[in-house]
């Protein structure tokens, strides 16, 4: 067996990679794959028979960033049984905290910012080649090509539209970490997609921190639902999901799209943060509770069968018991299926953090357990609605708990588990559901 030092002479080295945070993290993941991938290295999946271990980081909020610091710090054992083993650093985390990384860490080798994707196997050469370790963060960039990344999976894709925000919720790092909007041209995005598809893909996922601004930008300016509705006729493409949206650029016009278009999922993530207006202009959202309301009201009208999803924040700034029952209000008037919640994690370089906290830690943990709570019974109860239907399911591959039951996803993304034969995984099968919980549902698969 090839030596650690060999495989990287002979270009086949190994490739661990762990991935923390969004989709868009997800998806540079399958890019630094690519790129490596390129030069001849080999993922694996094993982390002790590795040679190139990378994080790709989220920096979101306070846990994941905990959590890499925690995964680094066990690594310093397998550095020392293999010196030649390379930790490298990548995503949001490395472009916000590069300094620190490289100060608290003294073992990571190689820290590579958002913008520096494609220039991974320079820096790993480069790190060889001295005792230093190496760092490469730049300000902005794009390096996003649509034909260079490298996926597994092939009957689901992600494919972005757009990089960066403009928004600059007070909360939020994205736009320091990912830079401004940047839209990808909308031939390359029909052309790449055409591609998957043509390769057996039946679903793809567009991808952006805000995907409603797609296309302000071009040269020859383009809407989100113009895009949507043109995705939409390629021809053997089966589902469209997109995310995510903002409700103050959501329009009238994207709701028409999903109704008309057969093939554009039945599901909308419309993040709603908090139902207080006072938290909301905090937040710098830029919409009323009264506005988000409204396009609920008209997306229930128009899709009366659309599942709709959120996320939400919890303890932000100034948030007192009111402000809190706000957003238990309009989670109970709407009746989100899912709900995404948080506590709040103050971002250092964000507006919000320096902004006076108005509760304990303590009461924004159990505010956070009421809202889970809430959310848990409306999402049962909402499942419990698909119970006795039949739905055509995309089969994802086998459960990760019970030998012998598959899982996939409804149209309106729904998981839902049933027995079956893993061959079936990337096809769609008709499953009738039989039972419901918080999270998921339970089905049979129909007679054929
Ligand atoms: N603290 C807690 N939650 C946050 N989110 C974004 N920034 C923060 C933060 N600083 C949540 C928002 C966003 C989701 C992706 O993450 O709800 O919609
Ligand atoms: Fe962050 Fe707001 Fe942009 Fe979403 S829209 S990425 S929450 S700044």
């Amino acid at each position: 067996m090839l030596k650690n030092k060999e495989r990287f002479e002979k270009n086949t080295a190994k490739v661990y990679i762990q991935t923390f945070g969004c989709q868009m993290n997800e998806y540079d993941s399958e890019r630094i794959l690519y790129f490596l991938g390129k030069e001849g290295y080999v993922r694996t999946f094993n982390i002790e028979k590795s040679d190139i271990i990378v994080f790709n980081t989220c920096s979101v909020r306070e846990k994941p960033v905990n959590k890499l610091y925690g995964h680094i710090g066990r690594l310093k054992k397998l550095k020392k049984l293999n010196p030649q083993l390379l930790i490298c650093v990548g995503g949001c985390t490395a472009q916000n905290l590069k300094d620190k990384i490289l100060k608290d860490l003294p073992y990571v080798d190689i820290v590579f910012g958002t913008h520096n994707i494609s220039e991974l196997p320079e820096l790993i050469k480069r790190r060889r080649l001295t005792n230093n370790s190496v760092c490469l963060v730049r300000e902005s960039g794009f390096d996003y090509d649509l034909e260079k990344v490298k996926r597994d999976i092939k009957f689901k894709a992600y494919v972005p539209i757009i990089i960066g925000c403009n928004n600059y919720c007070s909360y939020c790092i994205v736009p320091y970490v990912r830079g401004r909007e940047r839209s990808i041209l909308p031939t390359n995005i029909i052309e790449c997609i055409k591609k998957l598809v043509a390769g057996g893909v039946l679903e793809i996922t567009l991808l952006g921190q805000n995907v409603n601004s797609y296309g302000k930008d071009l040269h020859e300016p383009m809407s989100f639902s113009s895009l949507l509705d043109k995705v939409s006729h390629i021809e053997g493409l089966k589902r469209i999901r997109f995310m995510t949206s903002h409700p103050k650029d959501f329009s009238e016009e994207i709701i028409n799209v999903i109704k008309k278009r057969e093939n554009v999922a039945n599901h909308i993530h419309l993040p709603l943060q908090s139902g207080s207006e006072k938290i909301l202009g905090l937040m710098n959202r830029k919409y009323t509770a009264y506005e988000f309301l409204k396009i609920i009201d008209f997306a229930r009208k128009e899709l009366p069968d659309c599942l709709i999803t959120t996320d939400i924040i919890v303890g932000f700034p100034g948030e007192d018991r009111n402000d809190f029952l706000e957003t238990l209000n309009i989670m109970r008037e709407v009746r989100f299926s899912r709900a995404f919640t948080f506590i709040y994690s103050p971002r250092k370089g964000t507006k919000a953090y320096s902004m006076a906290d108005s509760i304990t830690m303590q009461e924004k943990k159990e505010w956070f357990r009421e809202l889970v709570e809430v959310q848990n019974k409306i999402s049962y109860e909402e499942n419990k609605k698909l119970v006795g239907k039949k739905f055509e399911v995309l089969v994802e591959g086998k459960s990760k708990k019970d030998e012998g039951i598959l899982m996939g996803r409804l149209e309106n993304s729904t998981l839902v588990n049933f027995k079956g034969n893993e061959d079936s995984t990337g096809k769609i099968l008709q499953v009738n559901i039989t039972k419901a919980k918080s999270f998921y549902l339970l089905g049979d698969l129909c007679a054929t």
